[in-house]
């Protein structure tokens, strides 16, 4: 019998917990194994506010998952989200060790730990450091310096930073389910991993993560992150403007955004009702009426987006344009209001894989399913090559478009 690896991704989010278990089989692709969500009660904006609600989600997520793929899952790729996350441009430079001037593994790896040695407040930790372009002596824009020939290597890097108390809350939280952590990985990286090219990448593209109480988004140009941020406003919002606007329960806002919700209400005419009758409840709507509500939403939330492009100077100028994901991008006619207020092309992420049915499946399990692909980026990198090399051959070849 061929062997197997499984390889699990736990995303948590504000209002759903998802996992994807990838199954790794020597000589062939990876399939989905299982795919599981679970209602998530425990975070706001994504962080973990209440440990107890969000343990018992994770756990009956967990359990779901492991009795689809017929394992028993011990370890997970988990992501982290919330505003509290933060990055930092930091250089770093030393001499080349070699008598003869070729730069060795051990170069890049002092160069990039001189890059880490930044003092960060006392309350963040750093969650990932991100090589960006190499110098060596003056040529500039190296990608991998190794094996070249050169006196100073310099490199640039960018430092993703979280606050150690949400860091502490999370992975607190997902051990006492009993699982271990494999690694926590920033969500717009991980979901960059499950949707985006390398030539989109190279291009200079947008993820944005429609998600229930967050909107994050990660801006790639050349190959490299450029800027990641997460807005702590998002999908679920919406429900609440429209319970506010319209005076109805929270349940009853949610029923009607997803059966009825439309971001484009000047496509819509004055007649168009919605009868709450058919939700057992008493009153009539004009479907534009919340289409307004909705739009309005929207609109902020891609002004804000607007302003984080606008910082980095890539306002209307991605080329490979925005891959929407996350519930939110599940909103009808959210691409063209997207087109219209970023002004830039719009697409819904999309990822195909044996074991997932369907496009939409895509946008909700991306981030699980990136989690997972890091993990296996992750393997094929790092030290688990040389034991792991066979099994990981096959998928390496299959997965290399996705290496940046
Ligand atoms: N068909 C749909 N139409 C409109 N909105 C939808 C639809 N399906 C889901 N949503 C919205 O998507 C949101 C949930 O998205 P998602 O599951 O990506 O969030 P999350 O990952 O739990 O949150 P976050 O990433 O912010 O921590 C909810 O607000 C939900 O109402
Ligand atoms: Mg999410």
């Amino acid at each position: 019998m061929s062997r197997s690896r499984f390889i699990t991704g736990l995303d948590v989010g504000t209002t759903n917990i998802r996992i994807i278990v990838l199954e790794l089989k020597k000589n062939s692709k990876p399939r989905v194994a299982a795919a599981a969500s679970y209602p998530s009660f425990g975070l706001r904006r994504g962080v973990v506010i209440n440990m107890t609600e969000a343990r018992e989600n994770i756990s009956c997520c967990l359990k779901k998952a492991g009795e689809i793929s017929q394992s028993s899952l011990k370890k997970v790729y988990v992501n982290i989200g919330g505003n509290h996350i933060s990055i930092i441009g930091n250089k770093g430079g030393v001499a080349v060790s070699r008598a003869n001037g070729e730069v060795s593994e051990g170069d890049i790896e002092r160069v990039i730990n001189e890059a880490k040695a930044i003092s960060i407040s006392p309350n963040k930790e750093p969650l990932h450091t991100i090589p960006q372009k190499y110098k060596l002596d003056d040529q500039e824009g190296i990608k991998d310096p190794l094996g070249m020939h050169g006196v100073k290597l310099e490199v640039d890097t960018l430092i993703i930073c979280g606050g150690t108390p949400h860091i502490k809350n999370l992975t607190k939280t997902v051990f006492e389910t009993g699982i271990e952590i494999q690694d926590l990985v920033f969500s717009p990286l991980a979901i960059s991993s499950a949707l985006l090219s390398c030539r989109q990448k190279e291009l200079g593209t947008m993820i944005l993560d429609l998600g229930g109480g967050t909107t994050s988004f990660a801006v790639w140009e050349e190959g490299d992150l450029i800027h990641a941020v997460v807005l702590p406003i998002g999908a679920s919002h919406i429900t609440n403007d429209i319970a506010i606007g319209l005076r109805i329960s929270l349940d009853l806002a949610e029923q009607i955004k997803i059966k009825y919700g439309y971001c484009l209400p000047r496509e819509m005419t004055r007649k168009e009702i919605i009868d709450l009758s058919e939700f057992g409840e008493e009153g009539k709507f004009l479907k534009r009426e919340v289409s307004e509500i909705i739009e309005a939403r929207w609109s902020e939330i891609f002004d804000l987006v607007n302003k984080e492009l606008r910082k980095i100077g890539r306002e209307k100028l991605l080329p490979a344009g925005v891959i929407l994901a996350g519930g939110g991008a599940k909103s009808q006619g959210i691409v063209e209001l997207a087109k219209r207020e970023l002004k830039l092309p719009c697409f819904i992420g999309s990822f195909q894989l044996e074991g997932i049915s369907s496009q939409l499946d895509n946008i909700l399990f991306a981030n699980a399913l990136g989690l997972a692909f890091y993990g296996i980026r992750e393997g094929i990198d790092g030290f688990g090559v040389s034991r792991e090399q066979n099994l990981f051959s096959k998928v390496k070849r299959w997965f290399k478009t996705f290496l940046p």
